[in-house]
């Protein structure tokens, strides 16, 4: 079972899409574990982004990802990482399929609504960095035997 960091990026939340996006993932079959509205402080987007630090485009990056609200959420399912990666389409939305959250709703790559974790080692530590153990509900779901064989 794999666990997968998403985030409802700013111009989600501020858009109204934070709730069309949510439901993408819940219709899909991945299960939501936890979730949280917030901020993020600029040492949380340094962390989060650190990969990306000698990139050009880091500091216009961690400035959007700090502008406003965020939802950041835990889901979990066999193959969480690539469903979801499936689910929010290509980096750059204008390459994104019709039908992912960012081919449907997004215009530019720095404007792409969306985060999710990309590999299994970078899930884990991204799940740990927004959430504390406590704060993910394991839970039984009646449809599971209806998503999965
Ligand atoms: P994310 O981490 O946000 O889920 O996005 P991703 O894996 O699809 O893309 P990644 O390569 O990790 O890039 C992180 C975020 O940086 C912004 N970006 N801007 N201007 C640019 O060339 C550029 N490249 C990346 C995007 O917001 C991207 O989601
Ligand atoms: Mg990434």
């Amino acid at each position: 079972m794999e666990r997968t960091l998403i985030l409802v990026k700013p111009d989600g939340v501020q858009r109204g899409l934070a709730g069309e996006i949510i439901a993408r993932f819940e219709r899909r079959g991945l299960k939501l574990i936890g979730m949280k509205f917030m901020q993020m402080s600029q040492a949380l987007a340094e962390e989060h982004y650190g990969v990306h630090k000698e990139r050009p485009f880091y500091n216009s990056l961690v400035e959007y990802i700090t502008s406003g609200p965020i939802v950041a959420m835990v889901w979990e399912g066999k193959d969480a990482i690539a469903a979801a990666r499936a689910t929010m389409g290509a980096t750059n939305p204008v390459q994104a399929a019709p039908g992912t959250i960012r081919g449907d709703f997004g215009m530019e790559i720095g404007r792409n609504l969306v985060h999710g974790s990309d590999s299994q080692e970078n899930a884990v530590k991204e799940v740990n960095l927004f959430f504390d153990a406590a704060e993910l509900v394991a839970w039984n779901r009646v449809t599971d035997a209806w998503i999965r064989e």
